[in-house]
């Protein structure tokens, strides 16, 4: 027996080794998370390893997101900060800063020591510490202001803000993640007034880690005096998620803008030209990955990316023409990004070609797999697709190796069915998550230790699709769409015109 046969028999597989989920070892590296994928994640580390453009082609729900979020994950962390600086001789051309970001962090501490009190977040007036994003508007529960939903009651704590799609790597970088372009954590500094000594002051609260920084006017007047050595703003900040993500196609996301005045750049009375400008996700993403969802979507917009990446900085103007930021603009803000871009199959041909060629000149295209061979190693991966499912989930409990054989049974079933493969699991993940949630809902209404092959079997009659539940329910789909259409146009028309119908449709031949 040759020693190679040997080994591969001896060699133990997750399924038969463990009791429940609980026993899965998941993975440290994003990458390795990304199941059945195999080519698209080894581009990817090279993409990151070299800098290289990816294009990621395949249907929804096989992991295109996933994949572009762990190849930023792989990258090294961004050293630059960018800043718009006030150009004395002409507001309205701000100069850009590119600053080392020690450098900017040594400058930030010197300030730092400008004053203002610390103090604990449920020490500020309530208002202030909901609008920092430290207390939760729904329970008032307290929690650090990078935690977009309450850790009490699980509800957003920003009102407004954009609750992203499940992050399967929270447990990595925590919910920053879920921070796309533009949409911040509420605000990070609130200005209010207060009364001191019968003497009404201006008092600015800022958050500060994750406690609040009280800056009165003493404190505020330092700050400025030290500010006004080099009048900037940070548009980028040093420590920042090098993963951005556009999902629109909004050309200010994208592109940036210059907010509007009203007062335009009075000296006194308006906001300087500088303090108005807004980055684009192009320059957010300088050294790092910028994602774009459905790269076809963008359309036109997609000559803006040719250019980015052609020169590496990107103008940042008001679009608005009817605003006074249309006059406002700064020339050459970096913008040197990994370009990963997803795309359906059908949309192939929307993408310009320039930027196809562009991606491809430098980087990879690679189309998706929709199903893998059913082989015991692929099942383990399955199991470990669960895992990682339930341990993002954080609301459901493990499930028994029993549960896992019936999901597989079931990857199996929607491979052949969807994609007319034998032999083969699905590699539609998002959609089997959703059949492992909806077994974990069971089993917790249930009050169920561990999801049990059953809560499969239930979740997999829930979580059918509408059209199959019609279909059960009337027989043919179609047939159904006809008897309700047939229905409604009962009460719309006149009794004359149902009997004509009528009469006619019985007699159409192979209907239903
Ligand atoms: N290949 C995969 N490996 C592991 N999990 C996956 C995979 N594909 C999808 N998922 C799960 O489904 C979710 C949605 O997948 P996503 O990456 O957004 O798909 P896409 O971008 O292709 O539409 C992921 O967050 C992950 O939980
Ligand atoms: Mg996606």
């Amino acid at each position: 027996m040759a020693a190679g046969k040997d080994l591969q028999e001896n060699r133990s597989h997750i399924l038969t080794e463990i009791a429940t989920t609980q026993d899965i070892q998941i993975p440290q590296d994003p990458l390795e998370r990304v199941i059945g994928q195999e080519e698209a994640v080894s581009l990817a580390r090279v993409a990151a390893i070299q800098r290289r453009n990816l294009l990621l082609v395949g249907p929804p729900g096989v992991g295109k997101s996933m994949i572009a979020r762990a190849l930023a994950l792989h990258l090294p962390p961004p050293t630059q900060e960018l800043r718009v600086v006030h150009n004395p001789e002409n507001p309205e051309r701000p100069t850009v800063e590119i600053k080392r970001g020690e450098d900017a962090e040594t400058e930030r501490s010197t300030k730092e020591y400008a004053g203002g009190e610390i103090i604990d977040p449920a020490e500020a007036p309530i208002t202030v510490a909901e609008r920092l994003g430290y207390r939760c508007r729904s329970c008032g529960t307290y929690s650090s202001p990078r935690e977009i939903y309450c850790p009490k009651c699980q509800k957003s704590k920003m009102l407004g803000t954009f609750a992203g799609q499940g992050n399967p790597f929270s447990d990595i970088f925590g919910n920053l993640f879920e921070i796309t372009m533009g949409q911040g954590l509420g605000t990070d500094r609130v200005t209010t007034t207060r009364k001191r000594f019968d003497k009404e002051e201006v008092v600015v609260y800022e958050r500060f880690g994750d406690n609040i920084r009280v800056l009165d006017q003493k404190a505020l007047e330092k700050r400025r005096a030290i500010e006004k050595q080099s009048p900037h703003k940070v548009i980028v900040p040093y420590r920042r998620n090098n993963f951005v993500m556009v999902a629109g196609s909004s050309e200010t996301e994208l592109l940036g803008d210059v907010r509007h005045d009203p007062y335009g750049g009075h000296s006194q009375l308006g906001t300087q030209p500088y303090e108005r400008v807004i980055p684009g996700a192009v320059h957010e993403a300088h050294e790092g990955v910028l994602y774009i969802d459905e790269l076809p979507h963008l359309g036109e917009l997609q000559r803006y990316i040719l250019t980015a990446m052609q020169d590496k900085v990107f103008p940042i103007e008001g679009h608005n023409p009817q605003s006074a930021g249309a006059a406002v603009r700064v020339d050459s803000v970096p913008c040197d990004f990994i370009l990963v871009a997803s795309c359906n199959i059908q949309d192939l041909q929307q993408i310009i070609s320039p930027l196809r060629s562009r991606i491809v000149g430098s980087g990879y295209e690679v189309l998706l797999e929709t199903t893998m061979k059913d082989t015991e190693e692929n099942r383990d991966r399955i199991a470990q697709f669960v895992a990682q499912e339930i341990q993002k989930d954080g609301k459901i409990p493990h499930a028994t190796v029993e549960a896992l054989n019936e999901l597989i049974r079931e990857a199996s079933r929607r491979a052949k069915a969807i994609d007319g493969k034998d032999d083969a699991l699905t590699l539609r993940l998002r959609e089997l998550g959703g059949v492992v949630r909806a077994a974990g809902d069971s089993a917790v209404m249930e009050g169920s230790r561990f999801i049990e092959e059953r809560h499969i079997r239930q979740a997999l009659k829930r979580a059918r699709p509408v059209e199959e539940q019609i279909r059960d329910k009337y027989g043919y789909f179609y047939k159904a769409v006809n008897d309700e259409l047939t229905t409604a146009q009962r009460h719309a028309r006149s009794e004359y015109w149902y009997e004509n119908e009528v009469s006619q449709e019985g007699n159409k031949p192979g209907y239903g």
